[in-house]
């Protein structure tokens, strides 16, 4: 086997908390006459939530924001987020995602999630994913958002496992960038392969099986 362990970004390759993402910052940016669009958006996957708020702020042009007044922005965002969050369930995960999972699994792979959101543990809930991983490092456990590689290289101290023999799974340019910071290679799915930022590109998750035979 070319890898020991394979860690997933969660947002946009486990499960498609995309549009709930921004539909929640939409509202927030339309609230304070901020103007905002998917293309701004795009450049929020794998980043923090107060680093979101930051590049949404970017466009804004009122009087200056307090930090307390951007973390009620930040609150307000999440709350609407977590209103969608609760609508989801094991409907959610897809055939093809838990399929490739067990799969994996099932040919010796150690299985982590290593994600920038602080709602990890609520969603892998939700979606019935709850207990299943190896390890889980998210943004409850970290200081730098991708692409710093904090996420993978902790998602990897706790399997145990060192950084080269792990293959990072991301749909964001700076997940993909935050994997090959930390020595890890990496697969891509969605957004991520259309800018070519993986050692592999995917078109569909199931790729991977072929992939870690090297
Ligand atoms: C990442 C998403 O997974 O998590 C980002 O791609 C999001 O869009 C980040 O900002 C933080 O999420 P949360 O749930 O902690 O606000
Ligand atoms: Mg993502």
């Amino acid at each position: 086997m070319k890898f020991q362990a394979v860690i997933f970004d969660l947002d946009g390759v486990i499960c498609f908390t995309d549009e709930y993402h921004y539909r929640a910052w939409k509202a927030m940016a339309d609230g304070m006459g901020i103007p905002f669009d998917r293309e701004i958006n795009n450049r929020l996957r794998g980043v923090s939530r107060m680093d979101s708020l930051e590049i949404i702020l970017e466009k804004y042009e009122g009087p200056a924001l307090s930090e307390e007044k951007k973390a009620a922005l930040a609150r307000q965002k999440n709350d609407l987020y977590r209103e969608s969050l609760r609508e989801m369930s094991p409907r959610d995960l897809s055939g093809e995602v838990k399929e490739t999972l067990d799969a994996l699994r099932a040919m010796g792979l150690r299985l982590a999630i290593g994600s920038s959101s602080k709602n990890t543990p609520f969603i892998l809930k939700q979606i019935g994913l709850d207990g299943y991983f190896d390890a889980v490092s998210d943004g409850n456990c970290i200081t730098r958002s991708k692409p710093d590689p904090e996420v993978f290289v902790k998602a990897a101290e706790m399997l145990g496992i060192p950084c080269v023999d792990c293959l990072v799974v991301e749909d964001a340019v700076s997940g993909a960038e935050a994997g090959h910071a930390g020595g890890m290679q990496v697969a891509c799915l969605g957004d991520a392969a259309l800018n070519g930022a993986g050692d592999w590109n995917m078109k569909s998750i199931r790729e991977l099986t072929d992939i870690v035979k090297g």
